[in-house]
């Protein structure tokens, strides 16, 4: 069978990866210029995208990129065999230097997997090996050119003592190592970069990957479908008004519409209907689970910012919002990634959740 040209599943591969051409320009500069950095977003916007990019594109120079995937990380040595894998997977001559220096400190680069599944007795001390990998690393980036990913950085925060480490072994060689953190819980990256407990990550400028702009999605819809020998017939303006810039549902359903497309055919507002449908069909079951999951105050908030972008409405007062309860409500779903501030209003981060709320409730 054909392959879709709009992949939504996970990260895209460097080379799929578009639109976002200033920021990965501004966050490659800002690896190499060694300025700590954070890059914010909702989940599913592009980040881990974005950086692969990034990393490919410094690595194509010359700048060796460590991939350290902190998703949902629990213990020290949960980190420690994150930071592990990262070193592990580097290859080449910088990873026989990584070996090098990994020697005298008797770790393995790759087997850290093995040795913490030993008995208690026999398994290293968790918090001396991420020390030890962590100074593996600020190590080789005094030789190299070296710079590192810490994707799903809020994981960390999970893990106790976790940021504790990762300050002390990196904050002496932030001159030395690139270094960026990503991730998509807002109240939790808020709390880890701008606490007063934490004065190193502090110091990371918070960058923001905003929306998809709506030219950027419609250059990527028309592209793929020229590229498979299909028209759009138009319907690309639709879809980039319903995803409100999220690159992951947009590319959903520009895949649904491609499949209702033939190869030399058209697609037509029946198509559309039709992909919408399926997406929606697709979706709907976990976007009633997320709100049946949402306390009362915060439930209400969220019809009301589907049915008119704020909770200071009609909408909010036929539904017994009182502003104090709309307000914190609203910062609760702000700080979950479920609402985001946009310049004039509030506005949900799914589009097909505040789809299936309009559809759900009739206010
Ligand atoms: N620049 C882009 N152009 C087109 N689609 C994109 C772009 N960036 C991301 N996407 C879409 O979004 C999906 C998710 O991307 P990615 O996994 O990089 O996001 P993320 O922000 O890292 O998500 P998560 O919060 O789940 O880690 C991709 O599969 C793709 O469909
Ligand atoms: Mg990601």
């Amino acid at each position: 069978m054909e392959r879709s040209p709009f992949p939504h599943h996970g990260p895209l591969e460097p080379d799929q990866v578009t639109g976002r051409e200033r920021l990965a320009v501004d966050l490659a500069q800002r690896i190499t210029d060694r300025r700590l950095t954070a890059l914010l977003g909702p989940r599913r916007y592009g980040k881990t995208s974005l950086l692969k990019r990034v990393a490919a594109d410094l690595e194509a120079v010359g700048h060796q990129p460590v991939w350290i995937d902190l998703y949902e990380r629990t213990s020290i040595a949960d980190v420690a065999a994150a930071v592990d894998r990262g070193l592990a997977e580097v290859v080449g001559p910088v990873r026989r230097m990584l070996d090098e220096i990994a020697g005298p400190f008797s770790v393995n680069l790759g087997l850290l997997g093995v040795q913490l599944s030993r008995s208690p007795k026999q398994r290293p001390d968790a918090v001396l090996t991420l020390r030890n990998l962590l100074e593996v690393l600020t190590t080789a980036a005094q030789r190299h050119s070296l710079f590192v990913v810490f994707d799903e950085f809020s994981g960390i925060a999970n893990v106790q003592g976790g940021a504790a480490v990762l300050r002390t072994e990196l904050q002496h060689h932030f001159q030395d190592i690139g270094i960026v953190f990503a991730g998509s819980a807002p109240s939790t990256m808020q709390a880890l970069f701008s606490e007063q407990s934490q004065p190193f990550f502090a110091q990371a400028d918070l960058v923001e990957i905003e929306p998809l702009a709506d030219d950027a999605i419609v250059h990527i819809i028309e592209d793929g479908f020229e590229a498979t020998g299909r028209g759009t017939g138009g319907i690309t303006s639709r879809i980039a008004q319903f995803a409100q810039g999220h690159p992951q549902r947009a590319m959903q359903l520009a895949d649904a519409l491609w499949r209702h497309v033939d190869e030399g055919a058209t697609a037509s507002p029946p198509a559309w209907e039709a992909a919408l449908a399926d997406v929606r069909r697709h979706v709907d079951a976990g976007s009633d689970r997320i709100f049946s999951l949402l306390p009362p105050g915060q439930q209400k908030v969220l019809r009301a910012v589907a049915a008119e972008g704020t909770v200071y409405g009609t909408t909010a007062s036929l539904l017994d919002l009182p502003a104090g309860t709309a307000r914190d409500a609203a910062d609760k779903l702000v700080g979950n990634g479920i609402l985001h501030r946009r310049p004039q209003q509030l506005a949900l981060v799914d589009p097909l959740l505040a789809d299936w709320l309009r559809r759900r409730f009739a206010i």
